[in-house]
């Protein structure tokens, strides 16, 4: 089996450039300030890494009102977010959280990350000319949106994935969680849409002011954006890799899937949510930079993840989310 870095080297390398870094866990509970803004609790229960301004509803310049970030880039005060992944007992069942663990080294660091996961802004698509010519601009303050639909029975776009990682190895790329169990957790992928339409900082579905011209499960995008969403904004990825392995021995040999996510609905339903919080130009001056790599790309100021890992939020739902539970907080 190939090692992950070197899958990772072979589609990256003559792909594609832009930034890649860690971010911890900031949060973990029942709130959306894009889908369901001001509802505390929101229906299903959330892991979110980023800055401290994260709120049950969050309006105006996100950047100059926080004052401090989970993530590795420093001003980079944007929330990222998607469900929870639980363990749902095979015989008796009971729920149990199923922590985040930070990415290996192998796959870019994390640097001393605790939990959270790994975020991406692809500049654009080296392999194509077309695209690569297309100026990237960075979203303007107040800008958010989704991708994917907890609703969701079929596949719905190539860029949310699983994958069953052993050892260093993520594996096959496959759409819905793994049917067997995973010796080093499942590796889930949101890639959201690189054509912005301009003008929306949201829409009511939160995705109609984006268009998605992805065509591979990688970072590759596919064509030009279209006049009706002409502006190339960055390609905003995360990846997460749930610790599924304290949970294996419960899972017997030949049942379903024991894993769902904190809305319990068909794992097609993968969604992530963005809320836009670099502060002042310190994407764009990223993104302005010929072809950079992950490391900040030259112009954006790093923090150890020891300082990222002290930024926090207070639970402002009062749950209980972790433990084994009777039932999904929310979902009795
Ligand atoms: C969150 O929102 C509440 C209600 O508007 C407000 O009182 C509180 O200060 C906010 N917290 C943060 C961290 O912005
Ligand atoms: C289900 O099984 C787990 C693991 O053995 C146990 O800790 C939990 O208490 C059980 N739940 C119920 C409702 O019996």
């Amino acid at each position: 089996m190939r090692s992950h870095t070197t899958t990772l080297l072979a589609l990256v390398a003559p792909a594609w450039a832009g930034l890649r870094f860690p971010c911890s866990t900031l949060t973990i509970q029942r709130l959306d300030p894009v889908v369901q803004p001001g509802s505390n609790p929101s229906g299903h229960v959330h892991h979110i890494v980023g800055g401290n301004a994260f709120n049950a509803s969050m309006s105006g310049d996100v950047g100059e009102r926080a004052s401090c970030t989970t993530c590795q880039m420093s001003e980079d005060f944007s929330n990222y977010w998607t469900a929870h992944l639980y363990f749902k007992h095979p015989t008796n069942g009971s729920y149990h959280r199923v922590e985040p663990k930070p990415v290996m080294p192998a796959l870019g660091g994390s640097n001393g990350a605790k939990g959270g996961l790994t975020v991406y802004y692809t500049q654009f698509d080296l392999s194509k000319d077309n695209v690569k010519t297309q100026h990237v601009k960075t979203f303007p303050p107040g800008f958010r949106m989704t991708v994917g639909n907890p609703q969701a029975t079929s596949k719905q776009h190539l860029g949310l994935s699983y994958s069953c990682m052993s050892g260093n190895s993520r594996g096959r790329i496959i759409s819905t969680m793994p049917e067997t169990p995973c010796s080093a957790g499942i590796f889930t992928t949101h890639h959201f849409p690189p054509c912005w339409d301009g003008k929306n900082l949201d829409s009511p579905d939160h995705q109609s002011h984006m268009y998605n011209t992805v065509n591979s499960e990688g970072f590759t995008n596919a064509s030009p954006c279209p006049a009706s969403h002409p502006v190339r904004v960055p390609q905003v990825a995360f990846e997460t890799v749930w610790d599924t392995t304290p949970f294996n021995s419960m899972w017997p040999a030949g049942t379903p899937n024991p894993f769902v996510w904190s809305y319990e609905g068909s794992s097609y339903g993968t969604h992530a949510d963005y809320m836009f919080g670099w502060k002042g130009d310190s994407l764009q001056r990223a993104m302005d930079k010929s072809e950079c790599f992950y490391d900040g790309c030259g112009s954006i100021k790093k923090q150890p993840m020891a300082t990222a890992n002290q930024c926090k939020v207070k639970d402002m739902v009062g749950e209980t989310t972790t433990g084994w539970l009777k039932a999904l907080p929310g979902r009795i």
